[in-house]
């Protein structure tokens, strides 16, 4: 027992309910991780070479780690690799070839399979089809849709002919997906004409239209078809997806690229209302992410594996298309709510598919503890092997019921500690270890994780203070797209040497890490990651408003959520109905993310002399805590 915080936390030993593989006890066994994290610290180029080792590669590197510009590093330079190829030529003529590549379901029940081969056929004609509209090596390709096989075949299209995609989450607004094709000039627009979302139909398309419309970049939009009826298209720009690709060759060679040629951008939530490009690249990406869903989720050869994510955002990325497929997994896409039409959506999939692995974000499991235990009780959930949790820290009762309702105490809980800049799990459990619930454990082997102070000290176990990582990693951002000054403010300015995470943590006498959230403004809301600064700038470009100020606060289910302070113009007055109005605003310029709880009207907002908002301090009286130091305040 560690009662080291004031919270008892148990040690959960799991050695002897659940049996490890053999691939994962060779590596990991628990009285390897130190043996193992040892040596990955003193020759981190071997471990990482290893781990490069277990891909195919076209040629390969003379150098592991290039770090003579850092923190610009590089990876496997020299190499010549695809993504594409390890994840699914190289299957072609052997035995996985055969087997199903993605499961997909909707919540009106429709479903489909493909297998590997069917999905290498669906993503050759479609990197055929991108080829005849003149997309080339390097051009940005945005892809807006929503969790249907056809989002992997596109991203999987676009890297097989070196162009770099980016994904933007089906959720945000045209504004928002316009914001994001701008930044990054994208040349190609896919998506479908429409989108379903518990028993709603969205119209996609009407919503690409307005955010194309002008755009200087995009020349044309690739729509996949989904209802009978049929949309407006515009004549040169814009193609159904059938009849890009029905006509094209099932046969498309994969493009050698650099290892560090770009693989995506995506794009994530800062500190400003900008959003950054997160850059990712072929080599490094695919070992990191290999080499983690191997030996967190102890992946066997006939896994079904379940991740709830979206594959808008990096988890989607990494751990429903890339990894799954380089491992020749099945992987499940499921394209409806887990809650609808009854609580036990989930549950009956899960029993359906006889899911193995169970990924998912605490704010569901939050949500699934609210409707009670006999919802998960009334289905068999003894395929489950191992569950995995993400995008927030999981409060220990959570962890608990995950741990005894859904796993019946003999599937082990990954809370994996990760972003999208890391591309891979970073701090993590790895089942053959001693779990604490509500601890992302240890970091993985190879990542050198620790907390610092203000001063950049590193603090005595059970203080808490910021995360930083001190070590680069082969999954890495490379950069933000465009905008190398704020790569390096963001992430590597404020404790030279170190990759600042912008999270707090503490880690207890045992070495385990506790996340305790953001340090910085930004916001976790159900584990979507926006900025204060993002809902303020969309706030305040409605003609009402003069200024807004956003703060977090603590959410039973969803883990965090918005207030916004708003001042208004002269000559508007404060109602329910301008705060409804507000709302729709904030949906339709940034997306349902966005949408804040509370919105109050007030005169005055506390600021420094030089005119910034102190959310400190606003959250500090919501709050009723100390503000701490309020020396800047102007008044
Ligand atoms: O605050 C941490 C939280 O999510 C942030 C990263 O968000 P994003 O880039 O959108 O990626 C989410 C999926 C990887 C982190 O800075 N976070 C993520 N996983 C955890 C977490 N907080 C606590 N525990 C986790 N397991």
């Amino acid at each position: 027992m560690d009662k080291s915080h004031g919270r008892t936390e148990v040690l959960l030993n799991e050695k002897k309910l659940y049996k490890p593989s053999a691939k994962v006890l060779k590596n990991v066994r628990v009285r390897q991780y130190k043996a193992m994290t040892a040596k990955a610290v003193k020759n981190p180029k071997k471990y990482w070479e290893q781990a490069a080792e277990e891909l195919e590669w076209y040629k390969k590197w003379h150098t592991v780690l290039d770090d003579s510009h850092k923190p610009f590093y590089k990876w496997f330079t020299g190499a010549e690799c695809n993504i594409v190829h390890n994840a699914l030529d190289r299957h072609m003529g052997t035995p996985i070839e055969k087997k199903t590549a993605i499961i997909w379901e909707n919540d009106a029940g429709q479903r489909r399979k493909l297998t590997y081969r069917e999905l290498n056929k669906e993503v050759c004609k479609m990197a055929n089809g991108l080829k005849n509209l003149k997309v080339r090596k390097g051009d940005r390709v945005a892809i807006y849709m929503q969790n249907t096989p056809e989002i992997a075949i596109a991203m999987l299209a676009c890297a097989k002919i070196g162009a770099v995609h980016s994904v933007v989450y089906a959720g945000y607004s045209s504004h928002a997906l316009r914001e994001r094709i701008d930044d990054q000039a994208a040349k190609v627009l896919i998506t479908s004409d429409v989108g379903f979302r518990s028993g709603k139909v969205i119209d996609m398309k009407s919503l690409c239209d307005e955010a194309v419309q002008g755009s200087p970049s995009i020349q044309h939009v690739i729509v996949h078809r989904r209802s009978d009826t049929p949309c407006k298209m515009k004549m040169n720009r814009d193609t159904y997806w059938d009849a890009l690709v029905d006509s094209q060759p099932a046969k498309c060679e994969t493009v050698p690229v650099d290892a560090e040629h770009p693989l995506f951008i995506l794009y994530t939530s800062g500190t400003t209302a900008k959003p950054k490009g997160i850059v990712h690249v072929h080599g490094g990406y695919m070992v990191g992410i290999n080499r983690t869903l191997q030996w967190v989720f102890d992946i066997r050869e006939n896994d079904v594996y379940w991740c709830t994510a979206d594959p808008g955002w990096i988890t989607g990325h990494s751990y429903i298309v890339y990894a799954p497929l380089i491992n020749g997994m099945t992987t499940l896409m499921f394209e409806g709510v887990p809650i609808y039409p009854k609580p036990d959506k989930i549950w009956q999939v899960v029993q359906k598919y006889k899911v193995n692995i169970l990924y998912t974000a605490p704010t569901l499991i939050r949500t699934l503890i609210k409707f009670g235990d006999k919802w998960p009780n009334k289905h068999n959930l003894s395929s489950l092997r191992l569950l995995g949790s993400v995008g927030e820290p999981i409060n220990p009762e959570a962890w608990r019921w995950y741990h005894r309702v859904i796993g019946k105490k003999k599937c082990p809980v990954m809370d994996t500690w990760w972003q999208t800049e890391t591309g891979m799990f970073m701090i993590t459990p790895l089942p053959s270890m001693p779990l604490k619930a509500g601890s992302a454990t240890l970091p993985f082997p190879g990542i050198q994780a620790t907390v610092l102070d203000e001063k950049g000290k590193e603090v005595p176990p059970g203080k808490g203070g910021y995360l930083v990582i001190k070590n680069p990693w082969p999954s890495m951002l490379r950069t933000v797209f465009r905008n190398e000054k704020r790569y390096l403010h963001t992430y590597w300015e404020k404790f030279p040497g170190y990759y600042e995470t912008g999270d707090l943590a503490r880690i207890d006498k045992d070495g385990y890490f506790w996340i305790q959230g953001r340090s910085d403004d930004v916001l976790s809301i159900a584990g979507h990651r926006i900025g204060n600064a993002e809902i303020e700038s969309a706030l305040v470009s409605h003609k009402a408003v003069s200024e807004a100020g956003v703060i977090g606060k603590p959410h039973p289910i969803k883990g965090q959520t918005a207030k916004a302070f708003v001042i208004l113009k002269q000559g508007y007055k404060p109602s329910d109905k301008l705060i409804n109005e507000l709302k729709i605003h904030l949906r339709k310029t940034v997306g349902p993310v966005a949408v804040t709880d509370e919105i109050e009207f007030v005169d005055k907002l506390p600021k420094t002399r030089s005119g910034k908002i102190m959310r400190r301090v606003l959250k500090a009286q919501e709050l009723g805590e100390d503000a701490g130091d309020t020396s800047a305040l102007a008044d």
